[in-house]
């Protein structure tokens, strides 16, 4: 029998043993099931009392936004459709919440899953990159200028926590600004490049920093702030979130582009 219902303590070690080779670099599932216990909706699925899927759920109710993450199927039980049945149960939740879209992101080499998202109705959005850095000193000095939200042409911006694309709504602004995470660079009162930096609370001792546009100086410096203050503050991973191809550090390597997609629930 096939049943989808909240995680019990059982539960981990066996959904841990199928999550460990699920990527050619292993997993993350380890180190985030605990919070996403606690955190949002974890959801599992058994078929005939055996932990065989899961899948994450956190609605951002100001944003109207669910965003899905995690999906996990045990190998053996692959193409039965259990991912659209654990995707369609945290649609259903979040659309009785009020919810109107659901996102998530896909890796662009990531073929079952993107097969996956478009036929449960889900459309490709933007495609973002995402590098790695080291944290080191930097000389790069770290003033920005300030920026108030109605300055921000764009409404559809985003900006990455935990590796989730959050809708830069007004009071995320003010939020991220006031503890100084809104790095801005003007050319003439015209804001050149803008930038935000957040610190994972589900993935231990990772900054990041999305790009939302720039040009080359700008993101520089964002840059050299970053690595600096990652050191300053010890975290040992910097990852940047960004939409552009190519950005100014030539020690940099690209990885495979993401895509977030989209559906109205
Ligand atoms: C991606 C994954 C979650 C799919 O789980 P699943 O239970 O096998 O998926 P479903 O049976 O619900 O498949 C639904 C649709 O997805 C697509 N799909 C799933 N697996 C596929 C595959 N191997 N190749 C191509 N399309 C695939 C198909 O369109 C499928 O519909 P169909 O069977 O009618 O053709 C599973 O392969 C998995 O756990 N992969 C590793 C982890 C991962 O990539 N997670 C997603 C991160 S975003």
């Amino acid at each position: 029998m096939t049943q989808i219902r909240k995680p019990i303590t059982s539960d981990k070690q066996q959904i841990l043993d199928f999550c460990t080779d699920t990527f050619s670099w292993g997993d993350y599932i380890h180190e985030v099931y605990d919070s996403w216990t606690k955190e949002g909706e974890l959801v599992i699925l058994e078929e005939d009392n055996v932990p065989i899927a899961m899948c994450h759920g956190v609605t951002y109710t100001d944003e109207s936004m669910l965003w899905i993450e995690g999906i996990r199927v045990r190998e053996d039980y692959r193409r039965k459709g259990f991912a659209e049945l654990l995707v369609s149960h945290l649609e259903r939740s979040a659309h009785d919440l009020g919810i109107i879209h659901a996102n998530m992101l896909i890796e662009s080499e990531n073929v079952p899953s993107l097969n996956l998202a478009e036929k449960i109705g889900y459309q490709r959005k933007s495609q973002w990159n995402y590098f790695a850095v080291e944290s080191k000193k930097t000389s790069f000095s770290s003033l920005f200028d300030s920026l108030h939200y109605d300055e921000l042409a764009h409404s559809e911006l985003r900006f990455v926590e935990s590796w989730r694309w959050i809708p830069l709504t007004k009071s995320n602004f003010e939020k991220l600004n006031a503890s100084e995470q809104i790095l801005c660079i003007k050319d003439n009162k015209t804001i050149q490049s803008l930038g935000i930096i957040t610190d994972s609370r589900s993935f231990d001792n990772t900054m990041i920093l999305t790009i939302l546009f720039g040009k080359s100086y700008g993101i520089q410096k964002f840059i050299q702030h970053v690595q600096r203050l990652a050191l300053e503050k010890n975290y040992s991973k910097i990852r940047i979130l960004t939409q552009q191809d190519e950005i100014p550090i030539v020690s940099i390597q690209k990885k495979f582009p993401f895509y977030l997609v989209e559906k109205k629930l």
